[in-house]
Parts: C-alpha cells; sequence; structure tokens
C-alpha cells in the first residue's frame, strides 16, 4: 500500500484489478470480447440466451440436455406475481422511468422468493435464473403497460427473446426482430468489471442478497455514461435529424468539449467489437429497412466516420456497444424508452455469473480515500456560530 501521506490515487479506478475471475475476457488493445473463452463473435453467430446464461453461470457450452433443462427453467419462472404487475403498473401510470421501474421492481421480486435469505451456492444459482427470467419479463410488462396495453401471460412454448417480444407486443414476433433481439441479448449479456458489475459485486460483497446486488446494478447501469448511452446516442441522431447536418453537429458538440455518446470506453482503445456486430447487422437491414431506420442508419455512419478520422487511432475513441444499437432497436420496433432497460435484463445473467462467482472467495469491498479536509476544529456552541 502507498504511504499513508501520498497515497496514489487510482481516478475512477483505472488501472486496478478487483478479484480473479474465468467469467469474460475484454481485449481492449485488439479489441476483442470472450465469454468464458469464446468469442463473442462466434457466440452472435450461433448461439441463444438460454445457451448463453448457461454459459455464463455454469462456465461450459451445455449438452443438449442441460439446455433443455435451463431453458424450462427460465420459461417456468417468467410469470410475474400479480403485486408485481400492479407494482409496474401504478408506476407507469405515474409516468416514472422505465429504469427506475426496473430498479424498483425487480428489488420487489425478492419479497415473493422463499429463498432470498438463502446464500447458498444451489439457491443464488436457482434465484440467477429466476431473476434473468423475471427481469425481461418486467421490462416487456413496463413497454406494453406504457403503449397503453396490459400484462400478458407469457408463453412457456416460446425461447427466452420470442416470449420477450411476446409479452410486449401481445402478438410472436417476425423473425427479423426476433433475430435482431437474440443478437442483442447476446452482446450485451457480460462485459467484464464494468461499473454495474463492479457494483453489483460491491453491494454483495457485504453478503447482501442476490436481489439487493442485482438492484444495485441496474442502479449504476442508469447513467448515461454507462447502459443509458444507447437512448443518449438515439436522441443525438434525432437532434441531428438529417445526414447533412452531422458534420456540423459533432463539430460543434467537440467545440464545446461535450461528449458524443456511444463512442469512447475505458477499455477498449480498438474498435468494439459488439459495435462491430450491430453496424454490420445494421447494413444487412437497410434494404428492407423503413425510412426512418435508413436515416438514422446514414447519420450514424456519417458520424461514426467523422468520429474515428477525428479520434480513433489518434486519441483511441472508437464507437462503443451503445451507438449504433439505438437505429437497431428502432428497426426491430422497440420504443427508445426500453433501450437501456434491455441492456440491463440481458446484462443480468453477467450480473449474476460475477456474483456467485466473487461469493466463491468473497471479501468485502473496502477501498480508501486521502483526507484533504480540516482536522481538530473546535466545536463552537450553535448560538455563537457566525
Ligand atoms: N466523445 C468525445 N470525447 C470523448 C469521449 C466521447 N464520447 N469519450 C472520451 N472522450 C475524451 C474525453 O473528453 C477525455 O479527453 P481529455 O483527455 O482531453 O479531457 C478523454 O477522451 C478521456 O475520457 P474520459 O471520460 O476520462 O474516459 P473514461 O475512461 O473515464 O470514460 C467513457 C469512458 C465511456 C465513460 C467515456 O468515453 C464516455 O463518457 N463516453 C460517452 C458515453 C458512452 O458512450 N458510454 C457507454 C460506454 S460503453 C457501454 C458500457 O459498457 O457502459
Amino acid at each position: 500500500m502507498a504511504d499513508v501521506g501520498s497515497p496514489e490515487i487510482h481516478s475512477g479506478l483505472e488501472g486496478v484489478y478487483i478479484t480473479e475471475s474465468s467469467i469474460c475476457k475484454v481485449d481492449g488493445q485488439l479489441g476483442r470480447l470472450y465469454y468464458r473463452g469464446y468469442s463473442i463473435d462466434l457466440l452472435a453467430k450461433y448461439s441463444s440466451y438460454e445457451e448463453i446464461t448457461y454459459l455464463l453461470l455454469y462456465g461450459k457450452l451445455p449438452t443438449g440436455t442441460e439446455l433443455a433443462e435451463i431453458t424450462k427453467q427460465l420459461a417456468d419462472a417468467r410469470d410475474l406475481h400479480p403485486q408485481i404487475v400492479e407494482l409496474i403498473s401504478t408506476q407507469v401510470s405515474q409516468k416514472a422511468d422505465p429504469m427506475d421501474i426496473l430498479r424498483t421492481t425487480t428489488s420487489a421480486l425478492s419479497a415473493y422468493d422463499p429463498e432470498t435469505a438463502d446464500m447458498s451456492k444451489e439457491a443464488n444459482m436457482r434465484k440467477a435464473i429466476r431473476i434473468i427470467s423475471k427481469m425481461s419479463s418486467i421490462v416487456a410488462t413496463i413497454g406494453r403497460m406504457n403503449a397503453g396495453g396490459t400484462y400478458v401471460i407469457p408463453d412457456k412454448t416460446l425461447g427466452h427473446v420470442a416470449n420477450f417480444m411476446y409479452m410486449l407486443n401481445d402478438k410472436l414476433p417476425d423473425q427479423r426482430s426476433l433475430d435482431i433481439m437474440r443478437d442483442m441479448f447476446i452482446v450485451h449479456a457480460e462485459h467484464s468489471s464494468n461499473a454495474s458489475t463492479f457494483g453489483t459485486m460491491v453491494a454483495g460483497s457485504t453478503l447482501a442478497d442476490i436481489y439487493s446486488a442485482v438492484t444495485a446494478g441496474i442502479a449504476v447501469l442508469k447513467g448515461p455514461l454507462h447502459g443509458g448511452a444507447d437512448e443518449a446516442a438515439l436522441k443525438m441522431m434525432d437532434a441531428i435529424g438529417n445526414p447533412e447536418n452531422t458534420e456540423k453537429y459533432i463539430e460543434s458538440a467537440l467545440a464545446g468539449k461535450q461528449k458524443i455518446m456511444g463512442f469512447g470506453h475505458r477499455v477498449y482503445k480498438a474498435y468494439d467489437p459488439r459495435a462491430k456486430i450491430i453496424k454490420e447487422y445494421l447494413i444487412t437491414l437497410q434494404p428492407d429497412a423503413t425510412e426512418q431506420v435508413r436515416n438514422y442508419t446514414a447519420i450514424a455512419l456519417a458520424a461514426e466516420k467523422l468520429m474515428v478520422d477525428k479520434l480513433g487511432q489518434s486519441h483511441g475513441i472508437w464507437p462503443n456497444v451503445d451507438f449504433f444499437a439505438g437505429p437497431v432497436y428502432t428497426a426491430a420496433g422497440i420504443p427508445v424508452l426500453l433501450f437501456t432497460p434491455i441492456f440491463a435484463a440481458s446484462r443480468s445473467a453477467g450480473w449474476c455469473a460475477h456474483m456467485i462467482e466473487y461469493w466463491q472467495n468473497n471479501r468485502i469491498f473496502r477501498p480508501l480515500e486521502k483526507y484533504i479536509g480540516p482536522i481538530d476544529l473546535e466545536y463552537i456552541p450553535i448560538e455563537q456560530r457566525k
């Protein structure tokens, strides 16, 4: 440890390793991402969200029987208690922010889980499945109710993502929207010790239960520097309006020292591989895309070129997972208010996997701060204070 008089401060914990983990490798220099050793490119191409959930929680790809088992467990856990549905409905009617509704409702799930206080690994694995399953149902229900609809009873015969789309729209998704959302759930499922995963682990390191830990993760994800950037990036594209305005908008934002949402990353100093996957997907969608999606795409590609030319190689600022997400979600008919909640629902698998792994060798997080205020001040009675 550094001398207490002149400690080295790692602002934003940059460069600080907090634990060993075998869940995820982010290679920031080469722009590569691996879940349990498998590259995200392969997983996005071949896997399903159920398989990714198994891989993250159990550390290996499932056999056919294991996949069928976890698929059934996720499907069986989907339905929401009527009081949870009521809680969502009340908050939607108060026009609460969807991330706030998701955070409050996920926290409330603990009251309906008889195993909440059981800290055994087996119970935590079971609770993880319930959390991963129910968070998607909550997000779909927030979207459904925001559109003026009512709770759609989940369909156990559907896959995880198809059921999410079904509960959101009260109808089965078309194949293209389903493919888009499967990809988005997979690329958002995990990303090592980012802010929200760390937030989850800090809460859990006190031996608070897994609902408390995941609720903390949702709170941390909300901000525009983290998960909220997908929504902020699409709002920027709306503000640009027309592809021809892109250069003027970006130049003036940068001149005003504004950050361009959906760019930059603490770890990636190369192109974020998730952004590459989403961008390629967006391009393949173009021939059948709506006017709105084509316009977003033109703005996004123009902004990407400008930013990469200006700040890519020179400053290591490249598009991240959030930049192309908005146009792709729009192509799947997802409203902007659900972008960050969907990120949270997908990431719940990573949060739970990290929490359960960390608990195997738990130590409470307790960093230090360098105190720079006064000491030993005289206590002056209130009537004598000026
Ligand atoms: N646009 C313009 N300049 C930027 C950007 C950006 N998006 N990101 C970083 N910079 C500049 C920043 O102004 C600073 O410049 P200078 O050294 O001249 O002051 C330098 O790059 C370092 O930035 P930083 O904010 O100190 O970097 P960080 O590692 O602390 O923050 C970040 C990483 C992702 C919070 C930041 O890049 C950012 O705010 N990006 C925009 C928000 C965003 O897209 N967030 C989503 C991140 S990916 C999804 C996730 O996993 O959360």
